[in-house]
């Protein structure tokens, strides 16, 4: 398996509950190595750009104003498989469809406020990555 690099946001619902730590002793005990990372706030311009893919379904703008509604904390994540392994960490979106022991299930609250994001194919995380880093701001 090739070492990947996946961009993931803990989410505002996750940091206003100070759980920030808690979420990256899961990707760490996965084996994901935290290669940048840096807490921010998103403008609702920012939001809009970030999730534009979504622009046409109808949770959008809800989404965009939660995801600028507090502080986010932007990560690159590395390891073997690390998109799908993110993603297997993550759980179904929903957190009522989460698998058990995922951080979802344990700490996603809807389906909107369900604390992670992950990239969902290594494109897609590359781009992901440069919408928050530079190549100075990732240490592997
Ligand atoms: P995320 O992985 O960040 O990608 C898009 C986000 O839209 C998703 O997680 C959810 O937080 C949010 N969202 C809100 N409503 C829905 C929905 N009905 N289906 C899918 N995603 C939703």
């Amino acid at each position: 398996m090739a070492v990947e690099r996946t961009l993931s946001i803990i989410k505002p619902d996750a940091t206003g509950r100070n759980i920030t730590g808690r979420i990256n002793t899961q990707f760490e005990d996965a084996g994901l190595r935290i290669i940048a990372q840096k807490r921010l706030r998103l403008t609702r311009e920012q939001a809009e750009a970030f999730y534009a893919v979504h622009s046409e379904r109808s949770f959008y703008g809800d989404l965009c104003e939660y995801m600028s509604s507090g502080p986010v904390v932007a990560q690159v994540l590395e390891g073997e498989n690390a998109v799908a392994l993110h993603r297997e960490i993550m759980g179904a979106t929903n957190p009522a469809n989460a698998a058990d022991g995922t951080i979802r299930k344990q700490f996603g609250l809807n389906v909107q406020e369900n604390s992670v994001h992950g990239s969902d194919s290594p494109e897609n995380a590359a781009q992901e990555i440069k919408f928050f880093f530079g190549d100075r701001d990732i240490v592997g």
